[in-house]
């Protein structure tokens, strides 16, 4: 069968500000510029963000290649760290102005529709400093600042905004794991982040529907979901996997889509006294100001199983204390990342979609596969021969098309990321892109999975 995607569909791929510019001519520093800078042993290779894919200096070249590529659309970031100058008062950089403008021009003249989000992981650290970051609603307010003067620079022609990519992962990397700034274990304050960047982005969509007065302006918020299945059907599994649901997908997803946090979330966070702050007025935003669209980042499910110690016989409390991880036997991994792969947790969140979140347009905001070492993979001319790439794509479009025939409202698909960029703390360790990019001398190869991505973005359709 022939599997034609249906019409305008977005085919592209997604990188942001701080993973691909480099810190050229920006005047301030993010939470991951400043951790870089005080604990380069603490990344990859020491390798920090200050070259990143050097977007910044080469993006007209960048995007000449990503139109070769045939995409129609691109999603990155703006850096709040390079747009504003002073954050209390919102006065704008004018590099940083002339920089975005170029970007967003040349895009749109290569006939790829711009796709900006404003919150990538990447809050100034001045204001981690000074207001303790996201667990301030100080700070709320300033990013309420930063968004309204984007809309004012660039809202003529970009019409496609998200507000946060992956909140979750401020959360659970920098309140709960530490593997992001300020790596703290800490249920209260990372439950008031996630509650702050659920306000934050209601506050920020308020804003853009007092501002926007065409019809063609859309926003949304990029959630990465994993779908939890529970390793067995017995109640204690299921349950878990609930909760984990609950607190992994549903903090976010509920209050985006629904305009409300799950009563039972709110009720677990209550029993262990770690119930955020809030007040009637901004839960009132919450509940009218949702998305108008969703983007969604799929890259692995989640396992899991009852846990082997009660929640209650631990010290402090953190969500996953309800839940275990679980390894399925034979499942298949991606070794050099640690991840499952698991092309039809794709259908499943579609249908999910659907059925629960009234089949709100939504489109695959990320999606991939980190290799790494992939030189070895080079052939005599050069090019990445990245089969399992294609491979990857073509069973997770696969699943796609056929939510799409069931009736999922899903409009693009995106792939994690164009050209090889900088990962956080795993810097260059693994490599993502269609285009690979030899870090030292910044040279750009289109690999062979950017080929065959380049067919079937051209086709609209998956090859026979
Ligand atoms: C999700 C994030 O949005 C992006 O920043 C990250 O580099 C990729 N996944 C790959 O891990």
């Amino acid at each position: 069968m022939v599997k034609k995607f249906p019409e305008n569909f977005w085919w592209g791929a997604a990188t942001s500000g701080p993973q691909s510019e480099g810190r050229f001519n920006k005047q301030h520093a993010n939470v991951f510029d400043y951790w870089f800078e005080q604990s380069p042993e603490e990344f990859y290779d020491q390798i920090g963000p200050d070259v990143a894919s050097n977007f910044y200096n080469s993006f007209e070249s960048d995007l000449s290649m990503m139109e070769e590529l045939s995409f129609n659309s691109l999603r990155t970031s703006i850096q709040w760290s390079r747009l504003i100058d002073d954050f209390e008062t919102g006065s704008v950089n004018q590099d940083a102005v002339r920089f975005y403008n170029e970007v967003i021009d040349t895009m749109i003249q290569k006939g790829i529709r711009p796709v900006m989000n404003l919150h990538h992981f990447d809050i100034p650290v001045e204001l981690y400093h000074k207001y303790g970051g996201w667990e301030s609603k100080k700070v709320v307010e300033l990013f309420v600042l930063f968004a309204k003067r984007c809309f004012e620079l660039f809202g003529d022609r970009v019409k496609d905004w998200f507000t946060h990519n992956e909140p979750i992962v401020v959360v659970e990397g920098g309140y709960l794991h530490q593997f992001h700034y300020p790596k703290l274990v800490d249920g209260k304050k990372a439950m008031q982040v996630a509650y702050n960047l659920n306000l934050a982005s209601a506050k920020v969509i308020q804003l853009f529907k007092e501002m926007t007065t065409s019809g063609d302006s859309r926003i949304g918020i990029i959630l990465n979901l994993t779908p939890t299945y529970p390793a067995t059907n017995s109640a204690e599994d299921q349950q878990a996997a609930h909760i984990a649901e609950l607190f992994t997908n549903r903090l976010f997803l509920d209050p985006a889509i629904k305009g409300e946090f799950p009563e039972e979330l709110v009720e677990l966070l209550k029993e262990n006294q770690v119930l955020w702050e809030s007040t009637k007025e901004e839960l009132a935003i919450i509940k009218q100001y949702t998305i108008d669209y969703l983007g969604v980042n799929y890259y692995h499910p989640h396992r899991v199983k009852a846990p082997d110690i009660s929640p209650n016989s631990v010290g402090e409390w953190v969500p996953d204390r309800y839940y275990d991880e679980y390894e399925l036997p034979g499942r298949r991994m991606n070794l050099d990342r640690g991840w499952e792969i698991y092309p039809k947790a794709i259908y499943d969140i579609a249908l999910s979609i659907k059925e629960h979140y009234g089949n709100i347009a939504w489109f695959v905001s990320e999606n991939g596969m980190g290799i790494s070492n992939e030189e070895r993979y080079q052939d005599e001319t050069g090019v990445v021969n990245d089969r399992y790439r294609i491979d990857f794509m073509t069973e997770h479009l696969t699943y796609l098309h056929q939510a799409i025939e069931e009736g999922a409202n899903c409009f693009g698909y995106h792939l994690w990321t164009p050209i090889d960029c900088w990962s956080w703390s795993n810097a260059y360790k693994n490599r993502y892109g269609l285009i690979s990019n030899n870090i030292h001398t910044q040279i750009k190869t289109i690999k062979r999975s950017g080929y065959w991505f380049k067919q079937v973005a051209k086709d609209n359709c998956l090859p026979q």
